[in-house]
């Protein structure tokens, strides 16, 4: 191992486009009729990561979303895992302390059955522990319900119910 290489390169994000921005990029599917795009952009490392993009397909109302720990689709959206979860936490709500950093809460849709996304989040980023490169994005049947559900799923999952797409975070151009 060459030393001086490894000091180089050590803790550096996976890739950074030329404005110094990171961009990441997720793509939904499920088994039916839900689909979406998400793109993610953090413009610095203790900047929060900027969500937009759409979910469509999706009965009107919340459903919740979040960052689950595996970028692992052999067995659809279930082989993703329980949430990201880094720092063994309880669920919650995003702007909670006590959160899985994948907690993102939820997207709501319209009548059109679209929800469209326009979010940021300081829980996540796209490089260093709390990178959510290479996981999987999924959104979910019913409302989350923030971890005040007062119940014991509610700590876990949120009662967010089956997921209803998901797909991995990808490095983006
Ligand atoms: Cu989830
Ligand atoms: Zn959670």
């Amino acid at each position: 191992m060459n030393a001086k290489k490894a000091a180089a390169t050590s803790g550096r994000p996976a890739r950074r486009n030329e404005g110094g921005v990171l961009r990441a990029v997720c793509v939904l599917r499920g088994e039916g009729q839900v689909a979406g795009t998400v793109y993610f952009e953090q413009e610095s490392e203790s900047a929060p990561v900027v969500l937009s993009g759409q979910i469509s397909g999706l009965a009107p109302g919340e459903h919740g979303f979040h960052v689950h720990a595996f970028g692992d689709a052999t067995n659809g959206c279930v082989s993703a895992g329980p949430h990201f979860n880094p720092h063994g936490r309880r669920h919650g709500a995003p702007g909670d302390r006590e959160r899985h950093a994948g907690d993102l809460g939820n997207v709501t849709a319209g009548g059109d059955g679209v929800a469209r996304i326009d979010m940021m989040d300081g829980g996540v980023a796209l490089s260093g522990t709390l990178s959510i490169v290479g996981r999987t994005a999924v959104v979910h049947e019913r409302p989350d319900d923030l971890g005040k559900g007062g119940d014991d799923e509610s700590l876990r999952t949120g009662n967010a119910g089956p997921r209803l797409a998901c797909g991995v975070i990808g490095i983006a151009e």
